[in-house]
């Protein structure tokens, strides 16, 4: 067995811990980051694509904007569409932001790379992660490392950073913690294609067989969304019968509009909801990213929000080291504001984009939609919140 000693023990090395462990390091504050799956696994699996103006505007300002500027894509606003109907939204008319298309993967590599070159200590593919002592001033976290040893590190303090189904949220006692929650009757299934955008800007379609997205990840893959029913079954889409939805929802040959059909290269069932944990601190526990809160990904918040969260947690871990505890103690309900604004705002743009087969829900949808597309103060609206609201909000 082996007890190493640390300032903070970051659980969790997607953005969330990744970009804590990198923020602390530049003030100085020692950190040991462990993820209980590989680094491979972590830097390659599929998640969210779009950075908002405040993550770029932080990572920018740390130094690790330059990939995103140089091959990431500028996008100045979103298409909304319905039958008949596509309308650009322009986020920079509107509030004079724009946001960027960049997969999480390649963030997580940026990140993965600049703690390296720091000497950042990591412990990847742990299993058994305990953490112990939230109410006391000496907490730890235990845990087997890839070798099966195992490890305790002492701390000052633990950053929860471990997604929505790690151990530190958990570690709350019941009494403590209140949960919001709503799930949603239906699902997105996700397709990569080897296959260049048919877009500019990203397509959210309404449908009245469902929801559909177009998005993108680079010149020549793009990434497509279909609404499903919850507890669909992956193998009941067939590679044509998906193209062949997408190329309803999204309305393929109106107005001389076509959508390219390609190879898939990964196919995935996500399934939707809303929650939020409160608070987002235990004594020495504070929690950033999905092990608070997860959001369903229409308006492409997830990310975004892990983002913010650490920003303001490492600013409250690093008053803390150096004696002051009151951005600490303010941490939940700052982050919190901010999570329930993009709570919100996930949950507007889902129930107002998927179909339910509710007819009167569809003519509200349809008048919202015209809405938000034709008044000034509806597309500022849907701007300012899609662009994202500064952090610290
Ligand atoms: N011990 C150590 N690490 C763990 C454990 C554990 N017991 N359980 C889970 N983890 C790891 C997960 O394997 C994952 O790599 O915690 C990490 C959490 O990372 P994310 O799920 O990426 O969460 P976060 O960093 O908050 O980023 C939020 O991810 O899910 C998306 O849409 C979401 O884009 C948003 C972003
Ligand atoms: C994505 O590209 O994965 C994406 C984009 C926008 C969303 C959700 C997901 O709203």
């Amino acid at each position: 067995m082996t007890t190493t000693r640390t300032t903070v023990a970051i659980v969790g090395a997607g953005p969330a811990g990744l970009l804590l462990s990198h923020l602390l390091a530049r003030e100085g504050v020692e950190s040991i980051v462990l993820e209980r799956r590989t680094r491979q696994y972590v830097e390659a699996r599929i998640r969210a694509g779009i950075l908002e103006a405040s993550s770029v505007a932080l990572l920018d300002s740390i130094g690790l904007g330059e990939r995103i500027h140089r091959e990431g894509f500028e996008h100045r606003g979103i298409y909304l569409q319905w039958p008949g109907e596509r309308h650009h939204i322009d986020f920079v008319d509107r509030v004079g932001k724009s946001v960027h298309v960049y997969g999480q993967s390649e963030l997580t590599r940026d990140l993965g790379r600049a703690r390296d070159a720091a000497g950042q200590r990591f412990f990847y593919g742990v299993s058994d992660t305990v953490l112990a002592g939230l109410d006391t001033d000496g907490p730890s976290v235990s845990f087997r490392d890839e070798r099966g040893e195992q490890v305790t590190i002492d701390c000052d303090l633990i950053a929860g950073c471990d997604g929505s189904f790690g151990p530190s949220r958990e570690s709350v006692p019941e009494s403590k913690r209140r949960i919001w929650e709503r799930s949603y009757p239906y699902s997105w299934l996700g397709v990569l294609a080897e296959v260049a955008p048919s877009t500019d800007e990203l397509i959210y379609a309404w449908h009245p067989d469902g929801f559909a997205l177009h998005s993108m990840r680079s010149e020549s893959v793009s990434r497509l969304y279909l609404q499903v029913d919850a507890g669909t079954d992956i193998a009941e889409w067939r590679d044509d019968r998906i193209w062949d939805a997408l190329a309803v929802r999204l309305g393929d040959g109106e107005a001389g509009w076509h959508l390219t059909a390609g190879p898939i290269a990964e196919k995935s069932i996500l399934p939707m909801r809303s929650f939020v944990m409160e608070p987002m601190r235990h004594g020495r526990l504070l929690l950033a990213g999905d092990a608070a809160h997860i959001v369903p990904p229409t308006g492409a918040k997830g990310l975004n929000l892990a983002i913010a969260d650490t920003a303001l947690l490492a600013e409250a871990l690093v008053a803390f080291t150096k004696g002051d505890a009151s951005p600490a103690e303010h941490y939940s309900e700052r982050a919190l504001r901010r999570a329930w604004r993009c709570t919100h705002f996930s949950w507007w743009m889902t129930t107002m984009l998927h179909t339910t087969g509710d007819p009167f829900e569809a003519k509200l949808q349809l008048a919202q939609l015209a809405w938000v597309t034709s008044s000034a103060a509806g597309a500022s609206g849907l701007a300012e919140n899609y662009t994202g609201m500064p952090i610290g909000f």
